[in-house]
């Protein structure tokens, strides 16, 4: 397959091409329209056809012989171990999870959610719910009670499905405490919560609602319920503008057949292949690159509990890569700038053979091209940026290394459209700018399969947060360019989202939190440039008259309200108290501008600009911190 002529032949006919896709799996019932639209006029893929995701990356490689073949390879430093599954191990237990949760009520279109590390037991979870036709919410091991319980009370969970705790880098966090106090806060409580317990953490259950993961599994096994290609697999929340936090709904068929797709073309994977994609079971990457794609191809995916450094070493990646002899390794930037701190001229590759490794792939944030470069010359295989949101479920730009005569990576660009991605660059009245002019990066509908069909419980939103700004177009919410050959550039996100460590967090859930407190008057949080994490947020906050609390207290008090309520995994750590914010003459806070003071950048003064002098005020004020810090 050549690159070109497949992404033109996928735009042209969208329907025709993703119908000959869909021909590569095992469909219980083949579809009967390739491409249509809902009741909503949103567009659906695979309509009429029928079949289970967790038959699909199990059973069918089973059923082909293949069940000798090793599916997973849990390697956790944490707990010092390593275990391996094969697909007909993995399918043992996944049927008897399924049996289990069954027992315990859940059926066709019951949500369950999973709120557990990068254990096998989480992926056996999700494997089991999809089985059973039960719709999956897995959060963030590193989220707050409470922002757990904005997750039970939005998916409405028959049976959750927790660890007693997990490992970060030596400390234990036990997670049940965790789960009893969002199930305090939540309104909706759960028939059941099954928890797994851990050799270094034992959990109090409360019976009758309490029963241990291991119970589940000594139900019998069940086969896999056949449902329809719409039918949600999984929700999977994600940070948007607000505090409320959208669900993104993936369902069976449009999801199996992208994600064969993807592995095939974009990462050039064959059965038997092994990928590690060392992020966590929580995010959309884990998601698609750690369980469902690797499963749906045949491959071997290596589930890692632990961190790029410290757990033991910064050589821990090409650890795993030498032993478990991986072919493609898919990490975020982030990962890679933590490991070149620890060890920056890359001596610990030196200890281990990487002759098995074909292909590095980033994502989660841009990969900025000293990071590139570096990672680039230490493994001496192409480094590949690409481009995706947890909404797209999979790539959207890419170098596809699958494919033929495909131009080579570029230091900073995220590559080219995958096919059935129309990617295009606007400006705000919605029109296509030319090469080389930033703008707003839209994708022209339908999405292809595999993408989101709408947001759970909300196709309001879903229609007024993508589709309504640029009819035709889903919104990106990124900004970035296409340069003369045709290399597109993620540059940043244009709306209140900052991305910390590969992490998609909202400045304006933070602001809500620091708004909240009796001495704030306003404020604003932005994210500042951070040399390992990409970014990470700063709050500037003005007082209300009259108030005298020190900075410091107050601070301490912020920086523990955003921990309580989000979680550690935000890094909000400094507050600024200034006497006022810069606004536009209508009202609104300049955050772009803020942006760049903070960034040390040069500062294009906005015309619409209420009173210049702030900036100075303010750049002195960031001045004054920094010194001090
Ligand atoms: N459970 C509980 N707490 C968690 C957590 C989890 N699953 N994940 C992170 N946290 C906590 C950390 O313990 C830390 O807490 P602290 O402030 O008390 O120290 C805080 O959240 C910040 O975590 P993090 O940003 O991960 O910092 P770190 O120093 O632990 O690790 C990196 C830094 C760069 C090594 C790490 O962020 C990393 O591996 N990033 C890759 C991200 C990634 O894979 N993203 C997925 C997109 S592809
Ligand atoms: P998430 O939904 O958590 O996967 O985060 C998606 C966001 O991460 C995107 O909207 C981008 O802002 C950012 N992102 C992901 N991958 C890249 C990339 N390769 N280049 C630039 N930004 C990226």
């Amino acid at each position: 397959m050549h690159y070109a002529a497949t992404h033109a032949a996928s735009l042209a006919d969208p329907a025709a091409f993703w119908a000959q896709q869909a021909e590569l799996l095992a469909w219980d019932t083949p579809p009967t329209d390739t491409l249509s639209q809902d009741e909503n006029g949103h567009y659906r893929w695979f309509h009429g056809g029928k079949l289970n995701t967790a038959g699909l990356c199990l059973d069918v490689h089973v059923r082909a012989g293949r069940g000798g073949q090793t599916a997973l390879i849990y390697d956790s430093p944490v707990t010092n171990t390593v275990r391996t599954y094969t697909y007909a191990a993995l399918l043992d237990v996944v049927a008897r999870c399924a049996g289990g949760l069954r027992q315990l009520g859940v059926g066709v279109g019951d949500r369950v959610i999973i709120y557990m590390p990068n254990v096998p037991e989480a992926v056996v979870a999700m494997l089991a719910c999809a089985r059973l036709g039960a719709v999956h919410s897995v959060v963030f091991g590193g989220f707050a009670p409470a922002e757990l319980a904005v997750r039970i009370d939005d998916a409405r969970p028959k049976v959750l499905i927790c660890a007693a705790g997990g490992m970060e880098f030596d400390r234990i966090i036990p997670y049940k405490p965790l789960v009893d106090l969002a199930l305090e806060l939540a309104s909706h409580q759960p028939d059941f919560v099954a928890v797994m317990q851990r050799e270094f953490v034992t959990a109090e259950l409360q019976a009758p609602r309490d029963v241990t993961f291991a119970s589940l599994l000594a139900a019998a096994p069940v086969p896999a319920v056949p449902v329809p290609a719409t039918h949600p697999l999984y929700i999977l929340y994600t940070s948007g503008t607000t505090g409320r936090p959208k669900g993104v709904v993936r369902d069976h068929g449009g999801h199996a057949v992208a994600l064969r797709f993807s592995m095939e073309a974009v990462y050039g994977l064959a059965p038997g292949d092994v990928i590690f994609t060392g992020s966590d079971i929580g995010w959309a990457v884990g998601h698609s690159y750690i369980v469902y794609g690797p499963l749906l191809r045949g491959c071997t995916t290596v589930l890692f509990e632990g961190k790029p450094v410290r757990t033991p070493d910064a050589g821990t990646f090409w650890r795993i890569v030498a032993q478990h002899r991986v072919q493609v390794l898919f990490t975020a930037p982030t990962a890679i700038r933590a490991i070149k701190k620890e060890d920056p001229d890359g001596l610990l590759v030196r200890r281990y053979n990487l002759k098995s490794l074909r292909h590095l792939f980033l994502a989660g944030e841009r990969c900025d091209p000293a990071t590139y470069a570096w990672a680039s010359a230490l493994l001496g295989v192409p480094v590949v940026d690409h481009w995706w949101q947890t909404e797209s479920g999979w790539p959207m730009l890419a170098t596809l290394v699958g494919l033929q005569t495909m131009p080579a990576p570029r230091a900073g660009s995220a590559g080219f459209p995958v096919p059935g991605f129309d990617v295009q660059v606007l400006d705000e009245a919605g029109l296509p700018v030319p090469p080389g002019t930033t703008g707003l990066v839209a994708v022209r509908l339908p999405l292809p399969p595999g993408c989101f069909p709408t947001l759970w419980n909300d196709a309001a939103r879903f229609r007024e947060a993508y589709l309504a700004p640029f009819p035709g177009y889903y919104l990106s919410g990124d900004g970035g360019y296409r340069d003369a050959d045709g290399y597109c550039f993620i540059m940043g996100r244009v709306d209140d989202v900052i991305n910390i460590a590969g992490h998609r967090l909202s400045t304006g859930e933070m602001e809500e939190i620091l708004a909240a407190h009796p001495a704030v008057a306003e404020c604003a949080v932005l994210g500042v440039a951070d040399a390992l994490r990409g970014q990470v947020p700063l709050g500037l906050v003005v007082l209300k008259d009259g108030q005298t609390i020190a900075e410091t207290a107050l601070e301490a008090e912020l920086v523990a309200a955003v921990r309580t309520r989000i979680g550690a995994l935000a890094c909000f750590r400094t507050v600024l108290v200034v006497a006022r914010l810069p606004k536009t003459r209508s009202g609104k806070i300049l955050r772009k501008t803020l942006r760049q003071l903070a960034d040390g950048e040069a500062v294009v003064v906005p015309s619409t600009i209420d009173d210049p002098l702030i900036l100075d005020e303010i750049d002195a004020a960031l001045k004054r911190r920094a010194a001090v810090l």
